[in-house]
């Protein structure tokens, strides 16, 4: 289930700047901090990358903005009335490094998915009501941990069958 992955990462990411609102649409700027992205800057090295690939590192990237975003709003999501602008602002981010590729059209990713999450859980508190106590307990005790220590995780939780599409 993705929303694990989204509370792990939230457990393994440290504290980062507030969100820089960007490419507003006419309904509501997205409230997602792609920035968070460069500073994965691989430079000029940044090897070409078949379509499949690309597209797994485009979600990857989305779940890593959106897990920030957890961690800031203890909400999964964006609104649905900001998914235009959240899909502008990835585009605008994914241009200055692999130009002239779509990943709406390229990916097939729909429009709807980026404010649509898995099993209907919107906020931290619908995740924990959700998982329960005993669940959540274990994830704290074996993920809550610096990551100069920590064993490694499982980063590839099972799919959820409404979760956005694994590639
Ligand atoms: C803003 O979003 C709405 C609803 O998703 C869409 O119909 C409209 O075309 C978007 N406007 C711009 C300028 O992208
Ligand atoms: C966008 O959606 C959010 C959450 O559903 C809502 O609170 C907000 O008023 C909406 N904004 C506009 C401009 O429709
Ligand atoms: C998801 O939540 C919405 C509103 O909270 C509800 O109308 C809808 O039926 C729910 N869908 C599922 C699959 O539980
Ligand atoms: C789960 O933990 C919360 C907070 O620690 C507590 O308020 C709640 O009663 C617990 N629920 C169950 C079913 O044990
Ligand atoms: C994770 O560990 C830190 C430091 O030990 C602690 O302050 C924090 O409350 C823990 N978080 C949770 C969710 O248990």
């Amino acid at each position: 289930m993705s929303s694990l992955l989204f509370l792990l990462l939230l457990l393994l990411l440290s504290s980062s700047p507030p969100p820089t609102l960007s490419q507003q649409n006419d309904t509501v700027a997205c409230p997602l901090n792609f920035d968070v992205l460069r500073r994965f800057n691989p430079g000029s090295n940044r090897p070409k990358l078949d379509r499949n690939t690309e597209c797994q590192y485009i979600l990857g990237g989305l779940r890593l903005v959106e897990a920030q975003y957890l961690q800031l709003t203890d909400s999964f999501l964006p609104p649905p009335n900001a998914s235009e602008s959240c899909w502008a602002a990835y585009q605008a981010l994914a241009s200055d490094f692999v130009p002239n590729f779509d990943i709406r059209a390229s990916c097939g990713f729909e429009t709807s998915w980026i404010s649509q999450g898995c099993m209907n859980i919107t906020t931290r508190q619908q995740f924990e009501d959700l998982v329960g106590n005993a669940t959540l307990k274990d994830v704290i005790d074996n993920c809550n941990q610096s990551l100069g220590t920590a064993r490694p995780v499982p980063l590839a939780p099972p799919a959820c069958p409404t979760c956005k599409p694994r590639i």
